[in-house]
């Protein structure tokens, strides 16, 4: 089904105006609430759901009013951390008892694991609240479709977990090879992901969940409970859940989704879980300048070398990473930079004069001096927060970094490598295929 962004905006001020007939505001304000103030639930209080619950506890005019989790550890540990906070929250097993009962909600964040997301995302929607859903937004394309389908159709916004989008140090490097093009034309990328061997996950013996319940909820075993990330019916495997964070981020930065993709993953060196360990796969891009082809690989077998993101161009090497200590700039040979970048003081590393991101992000101009002074203040999924409920205040699903269209453009390259591993084919793609 196509809608128009025209269409789209009629129904959010359709919605608005229905909620103000109903002599809330935009956002649905409750009862003795203070004017600003959103009332929000979780749903997945689990590792993911306390770093968010902590992060929104430091945002103001945001309260918890319910939890929902299927395991009495994860309830408990979130009620407490609510509760010394000063907020009191009802806690639920069952997301459908939640919603029938909570009736003064404006908005849920969705942190459960990737297999649920679509049924979790689609209720609260439909239950006319807006939601924050982690990434990946759904373990297919066909449940990520859905998801943008019924976020139009409900006219309450939506913002998927991808918190690059929200990163003022990724914002500020978008504009220097975009604009400034410090590495020149990009023609070969590099991403990866490297984890050292990480045990299975156990639970303490007292908060053991009955088989009924689990069962209930979809799940096998409480090994199955606990490792989800590792087996198919629940998730798309360690390509989605770290590919994710990183694949579009050459897209973004590229300003062209990939027309190729071919990709080999292995799935032997734990013989008790069921997705690649290891992925290997390789893009290529036509870009406004030409073509670019981009390397990524996750890797859960070594540690080595973290998490980062490098374009290269005939200018120069950027480096960029969510933790900013590993985020640098190298030109390239004989390329003369410009002034603002030549007074950056250099570091070494690994035996290379290095300019450090941060410092270049800070010499670039006001704006960016102002980013850097603030930017140890708040976390990135705070900022990513704010950016959804700013929105929400302002009833404007065009402040948001991150919604479920441009989620799901997104989710095409990484979920298709699936697809690629698998027929050990090379996928073709048009502007078509990121599209609903
Ligand atoms: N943006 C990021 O940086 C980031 C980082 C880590 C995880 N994540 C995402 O967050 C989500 C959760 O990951 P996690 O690491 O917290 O996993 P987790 O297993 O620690 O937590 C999941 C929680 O969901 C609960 N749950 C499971 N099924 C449920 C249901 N039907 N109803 C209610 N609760 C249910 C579980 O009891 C558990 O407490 C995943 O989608 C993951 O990809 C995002």
């Amino acid at each position: 089904m196509e809608m128009s962004r025209r269409e789209f905006m009629t129904s959010v001020a359709a919605g608005a105006a229905g909620m103000a007939a109903m002599g809330g505001t935009a956002f649905g304000q409750t009862a003795g609430a203070s004017k600003d103030e959103i009332v929000v639930a979780m749903i997945g209080s689990g590792v993911q759901g306390r770093v968010l619950l902590n992060d929104c506890i430091n945002i103001p005019g945001v309260r918890f009013k319910a939890i929902c989790d299927i395991w009495p550890f994860a309830q408990r540990y979130a009620g407490n951390t609510l509760r010394r906070a000063g907020q009191q929250v009802e806690i639920y097993e069952d997301y459908r008892e939640m919603l029938e009962k909570e009736k003064d909600l404006n908005a849920v964040i969705v942190a459960s694991p990737d297999f649920v997301h679509a049924e979790h995302t689609i209720a609260c929607l439909q239950a006319g609240l807006h939601v924050y859903c982690e990434k990946e937004m759904a373990d297919s394309l066909e449940s990520a479709r859905t998801m943008v389908l019924a976020a139009r159709e409900s006219g309450r916004l939506c913002q998927i977990g991808h918190q690059r989008r929200s990163n003022p140090v990724y914002q500020q490097a978008l504009q220097m090879v975009q604009k400034d093009e410090i590495c020149g034309r990009v023609t070969a990328c590099y991403g990866q992901w490297n984890r050292s061997v990480q045990p299975r996950l156990t639970w303490p013996e007292r908060f053991v969940i009955p088989d009924e319940t689990l069962q209930r909820f979809g799940f096998d075993s409480m090994d199955h409970f606990r490792n989800w990330r590792w087996f198919r019916r629940y998730s798309s495997g360690p390509i989605a859940d770290l590919g994710s964070h990183q694949i579009s981020v050459f897209s973004w930065f590229l300003g062209a989704n990939p027309t190729m993709l071919t990709a080999m993953g292995g799935s032997d060196y734990f013989p008790d879980r069921e997705w690649y360990e290891d992925v290997m796969a390789m893009y290529e891009y036509q870009t406004a300048k030409g073509s670019a082809r981009m390397f990524y690989q996750v890797i859960n077998t070594n540690g080595f070398g973290n998490y980062f993101e490098r374009f290269k161009g005939d200018k120069g090497t950027l480096v960029i990473s969510e933790s900013l200590q590993q985020s640098y700039y190298v030109p390239e040979g004989d390329y003369e930079i410009p002034d603002w970048l030549a007074q950056v003081e250099r570091t070494q590393r690994g035996g290379m004069s290095v300019i450090p991101l941060g410092a270049a992000i800070a010499a670039r101009n006001a704006e960016g001096a102002a980013v850097m002074q603030a930017i140890d203040q708040k976390t990135i999924h705070q900022r990513h927060l704010e950016n959804f409920f700013e929105a929400v205040r302002a009833n404007n699903p065009a402040h948001l970094t991150c919604p479920p269209d441009l989620a799901y453009s997104m989710a095409v390259p990484v979920l298709n490598v699936i697809k690629a591993v698998g027929s050990n084919e090379k996928l073709q793609f048009t502007e078509a295929d990121y599209k609903i």
